[in-house]
């Protein structure tokens, strides 16, 4: 195949046009047509769902599925949660009603906080900051009152302004690190709005605020974003019982051996790295999966999560397990910052529906959700882990895909599930059972 020519204007094509060129470029014209069975049945949708990107030319389904028997803070929620991992849910779901007849999750917001940056180089002296600082926020904050006050009538608006240096960027380069209180959103929006409003008022502040001296008026704005990094938006959920309480059905294992053996496995995470960032994908599979099914941004919370793990310089597991007095504790911290108003939560039919499931609950609400599901996710990770292995139930929830890769019938679903009921798949056996049954 040769390259294909430069196209330009491609996103002003329609959708039918850009699935032709595809088509022609690196399609068959049969590949091509299973673009458009993905369509939404309804043409209104599909364009609220066409308008979230560009150069669509398909939508891209994932399965919705909800872990029923949620308890957090004593209310009972179906959680919606969006993977496309098979035993996601199925080990959410598990690990909700195990701790469903132990207490449930407690969970609690420890902050909120968000923060964002507006990078500038100034020709002042950086001990001429502490002196300037109070008047140029009143100025700032005064000059954007237009864009904050909504946003503090719902509870949130500017927190606190610093004033940073970065002599190792160059012994010009400083930062207004800003914090922010968002209520319900995320805050994207409001905090870049903003975060740019103050770098034009820095400009004009510069140029004719009396208090500076004349070399003191050089002030190029290089940036203005919000920080993913959300250190003090923080949730912490946790489950604890007798460890009499926690006999397991598996293996038929003491429960004092299993939560020891638990703890161990909590505690590698904390210490080794390679174990660590295994541990926390495990705990994101429940996190992103609520993330996804709310219309909220992942890529934010996995970013923030993974810096939150190596906050002390080692990356480390996020959660911790504690045994006293024959009671085991298991938590988990995580700096979240979800929206439940903006972005997509309502434009989204389905994100929309994930909250009207989860009883249209406020950020701090959801923030308490996901980590109830983090929780629950690393639970029944490392509970498989130190019990029957993770493989057994791993493939017996991945056997659907292996009979669908192998286009097997309903008959021979049935039959192969049968086959290996109570044992652990592997794609060998299933290939090897399936040549037997089609002779
Ligand atoms: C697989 O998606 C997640 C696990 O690897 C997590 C873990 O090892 O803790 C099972």
């Amino acid at each position: 195949m040769t390259n294909p020519k430069q196209i330009n204007g491609f996103s002003k094509l329609n959708k039918t046009q850009r699935r032709e060129w595809l088509a022609e470029q690196f399609l068959s014209g049969a590949q091509a047509e299973i673009l458009s069975g993905f369509d939404a049945g309804d043409p209104a949708q599909q364009g609220v769902i066409d308008n979230f990107s560009e150069n669509t030319v398909a939508n891209f389904p994932l399965p919705f599925g909800v872990a029923p028997n949620f308890v957090v803070n004593g209310k009972t929620y179906a959680v919606p949660m969006v993977i496309e991992e098979s035993s996601v849910v199925a080990a959410a779901s598990a690990a909700a009603k195990y701790w469903m007849t132990r207490g449930g999750f407690r969970a609690e917001v420890v902050a909120t906080e968000k923060l964002g940056q507006l990078h500038f180089r100034w020709s002042g002296s950086p001990q001429r900051r502490a002196a300037l600082l109070n008047g140029l926020c009143t100025r700032v904050r005064a000059k954007t009152k237009v864009l904050t006050e909504r946003m503090e009538a719902r509870g949130g608006g500017v927190r606190n302004i610093v004033w940073k240096h970065l002599p190792g960027v160059a012994p010009d380069c400083y930062q207004l690190l800003v914090s922010f209180g968002t209520a319900d959103s995320m805050g994207a929006n409001f905090i870049n709005t903003v975060l740019e409003a103050y770098g034009r008022e820095l400009e004009r502040w510069a140029a004719d605020c009396p208090d500076l001296a004349a070399d003191e008026r050089q002030l190029e704005i290089v940036m203005a974003i919000l920080s993913n990094h959300t250190p003090n938006c923080v949730v912490r959920a946790w489950v604890n019982c007798p460890i009499a309480d926690m006999a397991i059905p598996v293996n038929g294992i003491d429960p004092h051996v299993f939560a020891r053996r638990f703890k161990y496995a909590v505690d590698i995470a904390r210490a080794d790295p390679y174990r660590a960032v295994t541990h926390n994908k495990g705990i994101m599979n429940g996190v992103d999966a609520v993330v996804l099914a709310t219309g909220n941004d992942f890529r934010a919370i996995e970013a923030a999560t993974h810096a939150f793990a190596a906050r002390d310089g080692q990356y480390r597991g996020l959660s911790r397990c504690r045994i006293d007095n024959d009671t085991f504790h298991f938590e988990l911290s995580l700096p979240l910052a979800p929206g439940t108003v903006g972005g997509l939560t309502r434009l989204h039919p389905l994100a929309n529906l994930a909250l009207d499931t989860l009883g249209r609950p406020d950020a701090p609400e959801l923030m308490a959700v996901m980590a109830a599901a983090g929780l629950a996710q690393n639970f029944a990770a490392l509970r498989s882990l130190v019990t029957t292995g993770i493989q057994k139930g791993h493939m017996k929830m991945h056997l659907q895909n292996i009979l669908s890769a192998f286009r097997a019938t309903a008959e021979e679903r049935v039959q192969t599930e049968a086959r290996f009921r109570g044992e652990t798949v592997s794609h060998h056996g299933v290939r090897e059972f399936l040549a037997t049954l089609r002779g």
